[in-house]
């Protein structure tokens, strides 16, 4: 490997769910040291990086994301010398750590909420959004909670509202106290100096909120929150100026790395926020919203790339925690064809991958009854929406009780199809999706074009299916993708008639270029390297 390789660009980011990954010490709930038993794990599947979902102190209104304690770890994943453990067994196979940051809110447990709703003259009551109600004790405005209601929580002690883009268990922090920033920079700063590689921000573009307290205009929609244009609370021109303070600091350590979840927001805004003094990325989700169309990712792509430019640096991502996953979004059966597709796509555009935990091996969605339900936006709207549980179901990694992720019943379901879809069966399968996705990620590692490449779609392929070159000196790998479950065949053009050599392709048998035509079979994903160049 070249010594110029960067973790963040070059290579694969693999977000793990701590609960849900691995649970050393039997009480159902993944942890720290179970993490770190698995690194081998991760590191024989080729990333470079994991993100760890919020490790903190947590109350779980939220699962994490209602942080009470910064500086700690919650003592159900382990303590502070496990996370020690984990950063340095990480770096010692070249696995960079992220760690998520939740600064738009904390938990209503966190100290200094509790202080700052003990007096308005407490001098942490400024640390939180707390305003008057309206004459007659309206709440001072009409912005509403994601997660259902309003978004003002009244205080008969205080006679004040506070404000919660989430649950009420989640109060915004007031971003124009310089005593929150400062303690904000001070906690990035504690975990920069432990040798954390980067944060993923969660929804930072909802820092800050109008200082005039200006209503949404309305919009159509269902929920509350979907019936307004949030023009007031969210993506407000402060941010800016905060994110290069935060970026200056992230800087002053090498290789660190920086990606905000830019919350509500398309493509168009979170290339606006990334940049040398932004964000090293900010997420695109548009993949999680595609149907299952050739022409709907090629243009999604193309949009992506469009917007950002050759300077700044695309990112992928098909699963996370909060939307269902990939293998239920585009499967109906246990059948793998189609996630090895995906695969490809992912793993060879232009940008970094993202991946989530049991994606490798094509994790299902759980289903949940109703009273199973953990997540505070399924309790609310079931059955509209069932919540985030269905992704964050414990990873499979044997046929054994619990699927060898505890020694006891897990926080959540396992999913049925663990005693066949699970880790231990798919490395003993040389055609499982695991061993796939490492045959890819091992070429994507080997060839410069496909983790440093330019990227040149292939015009004019059939409907269902897509191309692209990927070029880096004399390095030219070209990407075929057949979504359709009928063949297609690629007129690549006289540019093809050079030599062509199969790498890869996720259908037994070989494929070849002949005479510049490539015919795909149904579902097909194949890699060809020019060579003699
Ligand atoms: C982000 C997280 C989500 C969480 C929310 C509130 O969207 O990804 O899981 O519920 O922020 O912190």
């Amino acid at each position: 490997m070249k010594n110029d390789w960067l973790w963040w660009r070059d290579g694969i980011i693999y977000q793990i769910y701590p609960r849900s990954f691995a649970d050393s010490n039997g009480d159902g709930i993944g942890d720290l040291p179970g993490i770190t038993s698995r690194l081998d794990y991760l590191a024989d599947l080729g990333v470079d990086a994991i993100w760890l979902s919020p490790i903190y102190p947590s109350p779980d209104a939220d699962f994490g994301y209602d942080v009470s304690d910064y500086y700690a770890i919650d003592p159900r994943f382990g303590t502070l010398d496990d996370f020690d453990a984990l950063i340095q067994a990480a770096h010692e196979r070249g696995i960079h750590v992220i760690l998520d940051m939740v600064f738009n809110h904390t938990s209503d447990q966190h100290p200094k909420f509790i202080q700052s709703r003990s007096s308005r003259e407490n001098p942490y009551h400024d640390w939180y959004f707390w305003r008057d109600p309206l004459p007659g004790g309206a709440p001072p405005n009409n912005w509403a909670s994601v997660f259902g209601g309003g978004g003002w929580e009244y205080d008969p002690h205080l006679k004040q509202y506070y404000f919660h883009m989430f649950v009420r268990q989640q109060p915004d922090l007031n971003w124009r106290s310089s005593a929150v920033r400062q303690a904000v920079l001070n906690v990035m700063r504690y975990w920069l100096e432990k040798g954390v590689d980067g944060f993923r921000l969660d929804v930072f573009n909802a820092y800050f909120k109008d200082e005039q307290l200006q209503n949404n205009p309305p919009k159509p929609g269902i929920r509350p929150f979907d019936m307004q244009k949030h023009i007031h609370d969210i993506d407000q021109p402060e941010m800016l100026p905060l994110l290069s303070e935060m970026r200056a600091l992230l800087d002053g350590y090498p290789e660190r790395y920086f990606i905000g979840e830019t919350f509500l927001s398309g493509a168009e805004k979170a290339a606006f926020y990334t940049g040398p003094d932004r964000l090293h990325a900010a997420f695109n989700f548009d993949f999680l919203k595609n149907r299952w169309s050739a022409r709907g990712f090629q243009q999604t792509i193309h949009r992506w790339e469009t917007l950002l430019g050759p300077d700044r640096y695309p990112n992928y991502v098909l699963n996370n925690h909060d939307t269902p996953r990939s293998a239920t979004r585009y499967t109906w059966s246990e059948d793998d064809q189609r996630l090895k597709l995906l695969a490809v796509m992912l793993l060879t555009l232009r940008g970094t991958p993202f991946m989530y935990y049991g994606e490798e091996i094509g994790m299902r969605d759980i289903s949940l009854r109703r009273d199973q339900i953990l997540d505070p936006v399924g309790k609310r709207y079931y059955p509209f929406h069932k919540g985030r549980d269905g992704c964050r179901a414990p990873m499979q990694w044997t046929d054994m009780p619990n699927a060898g992720f505890s020694s006891a019943a897990p926080w959540l379901p396992i999913h049925p199809d663990y005693t066949q879809r699970n880790v231990a069966a798919q490395t003993a399968d040389d055609a499982s999706l695991l061993n796939f996705y490492k045959k890819v990620i091992a070429l994507r590692r080997k060839h410069p074009a496909l983790h440093r490449g330019t990227y040149l779609p292939i015009a004019g392929t059939p409907f269902q299916s897509m191309a692209y070159l990927r070029q880096h000196g004399k390095d030219h790998v070209m990407v075929a993708l057949n979504f359709s479950d009928r063949p297609a065949d690629l007129h690549l053009g006289s540019a093809f008639w050079g030599h062509w050599k199969p790498l890869l392709s996720s259908i037994a048998g070989e494929n070849q270029i002949e005479a510049g035509n490539l015919h795909l079979r149904p579902l097909e994903a194949c890699l060809f390297q020019e060579v003699n160049k």
